[in-house]
């Protein structure tokens, strides 16, 4: 058998801090001035952790998408999804929505009614994946999964977990369709725990670490909570915590199969032309996309 080659890390990149919809704060690894995206990936928010008082938190009204995919993955917290197909959904902890925007949807995203009034934690992600020409007018299609319903798996030594959102881990396969080849993993890893994760040599692949210190790729350099490690070519993603680590390290590990197309972005549209922008932006003036009912 020959041997798999690592992928080394190519370039690490600090998330920033900004405010998103109605004022969230997020940390964003990208887009920013630094990285613009990681193809297909167009955009990754760390949503909080955030500790609203009573009466006082917020989330991101009425809005609209086309051309792409939004995922939302919540660790902590209650949030409430309407859209203008008349969907009504609501994600807890663990809970992943995957919504295929397609040619269009409105939709908002806040906290819960009774979450808002109590306060409370709000933690999780939002990202942005992009659909290739051939789906970006596709109808708009939901796939929302319990917190029970993802696939997890642990290592044999029992110091690695992963939830398989999407792809494949330990074992344990994703319930997730996806448009073209996506693996979304969220790892768990206690000290001097140790993972060698297949990743397609075709894929773009990158590692967000949110809690604690992750030892990454064949240099087993520190990557720390808030930083996105991008890597190299290669086969499979080595992952790992000290022994003498103070705690767990907790990370998503992304990849997928770049879409090489020209990308026209304003907002909240991506498309592949300025054009076709023009176009979503005069569909969605006009109503096209229709509203979200009461
Ligand atoms: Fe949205």
């Amino acid at each position: 058998m020959t041997e798999l080659k690592l992928r080394p890390v190519r370039e690490i990149v600090d998330g920033v801090q900004t405010l998103e919809g109605g004022g969230f704060p997020v940390r964003r690894p990208f887009p920013t001035e630094r990285l613009d995206g990681v193809d297909p990936f167009l955009l990754l928010d760390q949503m909080g952790p955030v500790d609203w008082p009573p009466g006082e938190a917020i989330g991101a009204p009425d809005h609209p998408h086309r051309g792409f995919e939004t995922v939302t993955y919540l660790l902590e917290g209650k949030l409430e999804h309407k859209d203008s197909k008349g969907n009504v959904a609501y994600l807890g902890p663990g809970d992943v929505q995957w919504m295929t925007a397609g040619s269009g949807v409105i939709h908002s995203e806040v906290p819960d009614a009774e979450f808002k009034r109590r306060g409370g934690r709000v933690h999780g992600f939002q990202i942005w994946v992009n659909l290739p020409a051939r789906d970006k007018m596709m109808s708009p299609r939901y796939q929302d999964v319990p917190a029970a319903d993802i696939p997890q798996a642990e290592s044999e030594d029992g110091r690695v977990k992963v939830r398989v959102v999407a792809g494949e881990s330990l074992g344990a396969q994703a319930v997730i369709d996806t448009r073209t080849p996506i693996s979304f993993l969220h790892f768990t890893v206690k000290p001097g725990g140790s993972i060698d994760q297949p990743v397609p040599a075709e894929h773009n692949a990158m590692a967000y670490v949110f809690s604690g210190e992750a030892r990454i790729g064949p240099e087993s350099g520190a990557v720390r909570e808030g930083q996105l490690a991008v890597f190299g070519p290669g086969e499979v993603v080595r992952i790992a915590v000290a022994p003498d680590a103070a705690g767990p390290a907790e990370l998503l590990l992304l990849s997928g199969v770049p879409l090489n197309e020209p990308v026209a972005r304003y907002g909240p549209f991506v498309m592949n032309t300025d054009q076709e922008i023009e176009q979503a932006i005069t569909d969605y003036q006009q109503g096209r996309f229709g509203e979200i009912g009461v």
